[in-house]
């Protein structure tokens, strides 16, 4: 008796993290409301590698008030009222303490300043991520991007460094509020044999931004901050949130925003000569996003497109695809057909929505058809 009780509370202490190394939320001075003394600057530039709460910095960094004037651009800061620039090969960094082995996702706020492409190469080492900020999706000029690492010591250093070369040394991004959520590895579950099929585990979303996180192009599904799902295609996919998006399913989806070039994907376990069902829903965000929209499902040589009117009010439907596996392992995709503009301003693009993703095998398949 007694000893069943001590082996219960034994079982119970290992199913809890026992150390919690890191909280969910912004870094320390995360947006940088914490500032340089005057005596370390001088105009916007910061002189000191340590000047800013929290951070180290090397090269050349501004220190950016919100409403400051870039010649003839207002410069607004998305959280606060203050934020970094980093110039031409210019990086800053913070060292926290992580659990090794441990996955984590980097969400980051940027805006570009300048016309060029920019990119930055936001890096835990030894991995690193060339994230491209090419194209804006979000009216106000600032979007969140997610990155993910898994820690391989005890501390981390997550560097964000400006690979760019400008002419003009005041190019170069704007970055404010960096936050950190540790990732919980997904698991194929007895109702659902694609893993993280309604997207709940992901990036950390800043309960204060309305704009979602952009998940980057060209991520190994073991690195994704979106885990288990890879960004095969060219331009990123957005996370959005219930708080203020419309979503089918649970308090998370993902927002196919750049047509046939942003595609989620996932590889699936299958047993050759099984039939199966791919189940999801299509909708849209409720983010003006408006029009005749199309997702098309890929499942080993089957597609499905289906079709959806958005009024851009929020709303969804389900749909299914079934294919027979011909291998063991089957991929499953999705794009848009389509790219889509907000009503609400012209400059952003958007798209429909994927969520709550199931990947069933069909027991009798014959008794179904
Ligand atoms: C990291 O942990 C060490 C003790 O192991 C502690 O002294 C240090 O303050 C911690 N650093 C941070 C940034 O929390
Ligand atoms: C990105 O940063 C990491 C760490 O500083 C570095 O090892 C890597 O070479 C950089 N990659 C590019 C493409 O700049
Ligand atoms: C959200 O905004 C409120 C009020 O402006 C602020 O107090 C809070 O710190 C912000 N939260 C985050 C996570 O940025």
């Amino acid at each position: 008796m007694e000893a069943a009780a001590v082996l219960s509370v034994l079982l119970l202490c290992a199913t809890v993290h026992t150390t919690v190394a890191v909280t969910d939320g912004l870094l320390w001075n995360g947006n940088f409301e914490l500032g340089p003394k005057a005596s370390d600057m001088k105009g916007s530039e910061v002189l000191k590698h340590d000047a800013i709460p929290g951070w180290t910095i090397f090269g050349f960094v501004e220190y950016i008030k919100s409403g400051q004037k870039q010649g003839d651009m207002l410069l607004v800061v998305p959280e606060g009222a203050y934020a970094v620039r980093l110039g031409n090969e210019a990086t800053i960094e913070q060292t926290i303490n992580v659990t090794k082995g441990m996955y984590y996702s980097i969400t980051f706020s940027a805006a570009r300043t300048c016309a060029q492409e920019e990119t930055l190469n936001v890096s835990v080492a030894p991995d690193f991520g060339v994230l491209p900020m090419q194209t804006l999706y979000s009216s106000n000029g600032w979007d969140s991007y997610a990155w993910a690492f898994q820690a391989e010591y005890t501390t981390a250093t997550i560097k964000l460094h400006n690979p760019g070369v400008e002419e003009d040394p005041a190019c170069g991004p704007l970055i404010d509020s960096i936050a950190i959520k540790t990732l919980y590895p997904p698991k194929p579950s007895r109702v659902n044999i694609l893993k993280n099929g309604g997207f709940e585990e992901g990036p950390y979303i800043f309960p204060n931004t309305s704009w979602g996180v952009l998940v980057p192009p060209n991520i190994e599904d073991d690195h994704s901050p979106l885990p288990a799902w890879m960004v095969e295609s060219l331009k990123a996919v957005k996370y959005i949130d219930s708080d203020h998006f419309s979503v089918p399913q649970g308090r998370r989806a993902v927002e196919l925003v750049a047509g046939k070039e942003s595609a989620i994907a996932q590889v699936a376990r299958t047993v050759v000569g099984k039939t199966y069902e791919l189940l999801f829903a299509v909708g849209d965000a409720s983010n003006s996003c408006e029009g005749s929209m199309v997702v098309e499902a890929f499942a080993n040589k089957e597609t499905l497109k289906v079709p959806y009117e958005s009024k851009g009010k929020g709303g969804f439907k389900r749909a299914v695809l079934r294919f027979v596996a011909t291998s063991t392992r089957t991929r499953i995709m999705f794009y848009s057909t389509f790219y889509t503009m907000r009503s609400d301003d012209f400059s952003s693009l958007c798209g429909p929505v994927v969520d709550d993703v199931k990947l069933l095998s069909v027991r009798n398949p014959r008794r179904l058809a």
